[in-house]
């Protein structure tokens, strides 16, 4: 599929002249994640519709799933005894009352606490206090979800059954989390090889070839996921600074001068192009399907990294036959943006707007949605 992707892109190009020659691209990139059954450009609702609900809580996966985001993006993590579960941050503070549920333990890691010490955690108030315009009463008291509660809710809605988008978090806290993972995916029915058909529409991509895709930053743990589940898409996550790429200047934000951290990274750049590329090659060698860049935000805050999405690079990874899912973008200035830089699919967390942003708006408003949903 990669050369011939790359030699028939090539040719096109030259018969068709500059002018239609993104049209050619556009059809060979539609190609190449129609070949992995996942919907191009795709609608990856990260942590759930998490401007909308408490991020990795029910009301946020719900919510994605049922405005019709193509996945429902999650961080994995493990508890103590065991348990696979949906968090971003190493530990609870953020986002939990563990502060006063634990004061002793509030700073230790989440994978210090058993499945059962996790669900006594409100996963809610938190967003009630850090953003009373959009607090409801009935996100007080949200729970932590277990991977098995989060696919319960992908395959709850008859009418809309998002994909799952797994990252392995921090997977050198947790060793052995690939394998625990790929048991649960098969226990659950979620890697069943019967599935190799494309979805029958849209708003089935978690029937289809599809259905699943892996992501993480680690190489060891992409390496990892290969092992376990070699049929399965999978996405190396991509950043400058420690643990990613190299970048130009080493200057810490703290010397910088910078005014914030978004202007700090906006300024980072890989250390050369053959850097950046390395990266890619690299992916492309352990089986990925594609990568996840970063991206410098128009508005600046803190999910504004580095600008990964630039043409050329975009350009490399295609020409590669790999796919650019760009991480996270939820402004419509955004999204045009990354999209004429050619990615094939965005992390937001704001799904509702995306998909207006690519013309496939859900039925029903996001209140509507929420309060049928009993929020
Ligand atoms: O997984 C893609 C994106 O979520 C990476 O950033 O820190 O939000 O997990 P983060
Ligand atoms: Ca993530």
């Amino acid at each position: 599929m990669p050369a011939t992707f790359t030699k028939s892109a090539l040719l096109l190009s030259l018969m068709l002249g500059l002018g239609q020659a993104h049209a050619a691209s556009q059809s060979a990139t539609d190609a190449l994640a129609a070949a992995h059954g996942i919907p191009h450009p795709a609608v990856i609702a990260h942590r759930g519709a998490s401007f909308d609900a408490p991020e990795s809580t029910a009301a946020s996966y719900k919510l994605a799933r049922d405005l019709g985001a193509d996945y429902l993006e999650m961080d994995l993590q493990r508890s103590k005894d065991g348990v696979l579960f949906a968090l971003h941050d190493n530990n609870l503070q953020r986002t939990t009352d563990v502060a006063s549920k634990f004061p002793d333990r509030k700073d230790s890691p989440a994978n210090a606490f058993t499945m059962a010490e996790l669900k006594t955690l409100d996963a809610g108030s938190w967003y009630n206090t850090k953003y009373p315009d959009r607090a409801r009463p009935a996100y007080a008291g949200l729970k932590i979800l277990t991977l098995d509660e989060i696919i319960d809710i992908a395959q709850a809605n008859p009418q809309h059954k998002p994909g799952l988008y797994i990252e392995t978090k921090e997977p050198q806290l947790f060793p052995g989390i690939e394998h625990d993972l790929k048991e649960k995916l098969q226990a659950r029915g979620w890697l069943n090889p019967a599935d190799s058909k494309p979805a029958k529409n849209q708003l089935a991509v978690g029937e289809g070839k599809g259905k699943v895709i892996l992501q993480t930053f680690e190489k060891n743990s992409l390496e990892l996921l290969q092992k376990e589940m070699p049929q399965v898409p999978k996405i190396l996550l991509l950043w400058v600074g420690e643990g990613g790429m190299e970048p130009q200047s080493k200057v810490s934000f703290a010397d910088s001068g910078d005014k914030d951290k978004a202007t700090y990274y906006a300024r980072q750049q890989p250390k050369s192009e053959a850097e950046f590329k390395q990266w890619i090659d690299y992916a492309k060698a352990q089986g990925a399907i594609g990568t996840g860049p970063s991206a410098a935000l128009t508005h600046g805050g803190d999910q504004s990294y580095s600008d990964l999405v630039q043409p050329w690079m975009n350009k490399y990874t295609h020409d590669k036959g790999m796919l650019v899912h760009v991480y996270t973008i939820d402004e419509p200035v955004d999204f045009q943006k990354v999209m004429a830089a050619g990615v094939d699919g965005i992390f937001t967390n704001r799904a509702s707007e995306l998909l207006k942003f690519y013309k496939r708006p859900a039925a029903e408003t996001v209140d509507q949605l929420l309060k049928k949903n009993g929020y």
